[in-house]
């Protein structure tokens, strides 16, 4: 339920910084000027862009005050307005030498003129100038220069949700869905009726979901959801879980009402919708007996429904789909390709402007822990590579950034630097699956910085070698959108970062800190350190030197050093008495180094110029080695560990310090999440250590507790 009174309901949007600026009088009246070519059109985006102008005036002078907007600057009264100016973007492609695409924008400020001018050439370039004008002021910015530009990094930043039409979100930490959280109301209250009477639960839970969907009560949610997103530049979501289960497979038929009016509201923002598709939908839907790609009667089936889709929902983006892995159905079993699913695919899309996002999370989870040469991390690259050049132009594969799953640290995926006749996205995590489920503070914003603009040879960087970003969502129906509040600003900076890759994550943490709790400096300071602090502190305490998990397979939150030791899903870090990681390398491991082209492959190769960060990735080392920091393996875990419980303790004291400085809600949540995180410190410290211990017989050099 929405509960807009939560003081962090509103994330970086309350524009109460602006009550204080010295440039609130030009926000008394706002001058609209459009060329030509958009006189005709009735724009939503241009409605959007007008209410954020009067919500921003209203915070200003007051409810009752009304926003004036003129389409001509002889009609202007006021002494100082806010000019915005819609430029045919044929002109000003034609006459400007800068990159514009149509999400740039131009912020004006001349010393002696009574306005603040923003140029955009699209009516979402309009809408961003606004938010880009209004995050300027809010953080206090002011003009150094006349001209100030903008053009996002990369024209398609998304956010995909594992949310599920029950109302659940799969690896979601901060409630049920957002978007189908009425959805789930409904089927609980029918399931409490089912306690007292009848039949069984799950019966009446699908009995539920059968009702007309009506998504009023979410709207408002999904609306400011929206806002949020729009405000820091996303422009693409994919609304359910690419784990696409029977209900959801009918989106594409009887359920296409949902995504409608889904879409319909992110529309308002500029944000286009996608919906994940389940590949086996014509035996699902009980259409045909097949979903062979290559049948005629297959692709023919998906362009009928892909057009009726677009002839409901015209602006759709497209789908997302993952198959062949973990249960997902694929085109393996008709003895097919990944190109054959996701041209056939592509071409349904194709005639409507759509395109297809085709995950590439692959990986065998029949492993034998037994099997030392099969390499886990080796697979996606084997998979895609040889597919190279053959997917259409509308298909985009979307790589996670490790080899592996997201954890806390992992190399680059070695297939961003290879496919380069292929369109790649890169994938991120924004929810805490691994890192501490937004129960930890852990701010990854460094983390995505370092991985895109990771050098792979003297003038390029990953990002110069993607087309997109995409990452999976975090947010949930908590009132705080996150959970953790300061889980919002991993949002918020994924967002801004992929907007520009070159701003650092200390820019970024210090606009949203600043615009979500103003400017008081203890404030401030205190937030920032702990977020910029935050990852490593969680590596730190979590698992060592790039081995990753160590985690229970259960929740992926708790520590257990051998959890996936004796798996089937590849995953192992092969500590014995002696050493311990994993030996990647191209003359005595599996290879994997392999997979990366110079410079990265000779200095992960060797152990003399591996980062110390990503030893035990890439290599199997005695605890004895001595890293380049000059500490030994052993006493690196040790005193990282202990470091990181106190790093979390140390939170906690300055944390407390801010009592009476921010709103009480907000100080006592997260203190207390800051507790329970401290606890999980604790159990995570003692139990690496202590097992290290017991394993290598090699006393920690400071004589502190180990059990
Ligand atoms: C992780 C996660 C799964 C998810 C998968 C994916 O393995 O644990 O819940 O389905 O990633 O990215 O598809």
């Amino acid at each position: 339920m929405v509960n807009k009174s939560d003081a962090m309901y509103q994330g970086w949007l309350s524009h109460n910084n602006l009550k204080d600026s010295p440039y609130q009088d030009y926000f008394r009246a706002v001058l609209l000027q459009k060329d030509t070519n958009y006189l005709s059109k009735i724009e939503k985006l241009i409605d959007s862009s007008l209410n954020e102008l009067k919500f921003t005036h209203a915070q200003i002078f007051g409810n009752k005050s009304i926003l004036p907007v003129y389409q001509a600057l002889e009609e202007v009264e006021e002494d100082k307005f806010i000019y915005l100016h819609l430029i045919s973007s044929d002109k000003a492609y034609r006459t400007n030498s800068k990159n514009l695409d149509s999400f740039s924008f131009m912020l004006y400020n001349k010393n002696g003129f009574n306005y603040l001018k923003i140029n955009a050439y699209s009516p979402i370039g309009l809408l961003y100038g606004i938010f880009g004008l209004l995050r300027f002021l809010d953080c206090n910015e002011t003009f150094h220069k006349d001209e100030i530009w903008q053009t996002p990094s990369y024209s398609i930043r998304m956010i995909n949700h594992l949310d599920n039409l029950d109302g659940t979100v799969e690896r979601g930490y901060a409630g049920s869905s957002i978007f189908f959280e009425a959805k789930r109301n409904k089927a609980l209250t029918k399931s409490i009726m089912e306690e007292i009477g009848l039949s069984s639960s799950s019966e009446l839970i699908r009995e539920a979901l059968k009702d007309d969907y009506d998504i009023a009560e979410d709207r408002e949610r999904i609306h400011d959801y929206g806002r949020l997103l729009c405000s820091i530049g996303i422009n693409s979501i994919v609304i359910n879980n690419s784990n696409v289960h029977t209900l959801e497979t009918k989106f594409i038929d009887s359920r296409l009402d949902i995504v409608r009016k889904i879409s319909d509201i992110l529309a308002y923002w500029g944000i286009k919708t996608y919906i994940s598709i389940n590949y086996a939908a014509p035996i699902i839907l009980k259409e045909l007996d097949t979903s062979d790609p290559l049948d005629i009667r297959v692709g023919k089936w998906w362009k009928e429904k892909t057009a009726y889709l677009y002839s409901q929902i015209p602006d759709l983006g497209g789908f997302m789909v993952k198959s062949d892995t973990k249960g997902q159905p694929g085109p393996f079993a008709y003895g097919r390709s990944h190109t054959d699913v996701a041209n056939m695919l592509g071409e349904a899309l194709k005639p409507f402007g759509g395109i297809l996002i085709y995950r590439c999370f692959v990986f065998n989870d029949r492993q034998d822990w037994r099997d030392r040469v099969t390499d886990r991390a080796k697979l996606t690259f084997d998979t895609y590579t040889p597919l190279d050049g053959e997917f259409l132009d509308n298909v985009y594969l979307q790589i996670k950034n490790g080899p592996m799953d997201f954890q806390v640290r992992e190399p680059i995926s070695p297939l961003f630097s290879a496919m380069d006749e292929t369109n790649k996205f890169m994938e991120l995590q924004i929810t805490g699956e691994y890192t501490g489920q937004q129960k930890h503070v852990c701010y990854l914003v460094p983390y995505w910085s370092e991985l895109l603009n990771t050098k792979i040879n003297t003038k390029e960087t990953i990002s110069d070698h993607i087309c997109g970003v995409s990452a999976v969502s975090n947010i949930g129906n908590d009132s705080n959108w996150t959970g953790h509040t300061l889980a919002l600003a991993n949002l918020y900076g994924y967002a801004r970062l992929i907007w520009d890759t070159s701003l650092s994550s200390e820019e970024i943490a210090k606009e949203w800190i600043i615009q979500t709790f103003g400017f008081h400096s203890k404030v401030c300071s205190t937030i920032l350190h702990i977020l910029l602090d935050s990852w490593h502190t969680y590596e730190n305490y979590t698992s060592p030197l790039g081995t990753g998990y160590m985690v229970s397979p259960k929740d992926h939150y708790s520590p257990d050093v051998d959890g996936y030791e004796y798996s089937r899903l590849g995953i192992y870090h092969l500590a014995d008495h002696k050493g311990i990681g994993r030996n990647r390398t191209i003359e005595s491991g599996t290879g994997f180094v392999g997979q990366y082209k110079e410079p990265l492959r000779s200095r992960y190769n060797h152990l003399s110029t591996c980062p110390d960060e990503l030893l035990l990735f890439f290599h199997h080392v005695p605890y004895t080695h001595v890293l380049h920091s000059g500490k030994t393996v052993i006493q690196h875990i040790y005193d990282s560990h202990f470091e990181g419980y106190e790093q979390v303790k140390d939170y906690i004291t300055k944390w407390k310090e801010l009592k009476g400085l921010i709103p009480d809600s907000i100080y006592s949540h997260t203190l207390d999440r800051l507790q329970t995180q401290l606890g999980s410190a604790r159990d995570w410290c003692d139990q690496i250590n202590s097992y290290f211990y017991r394993l290598s017989d090699i006393k920690d050099e400071k004589g502190r507790t180990i059990y």
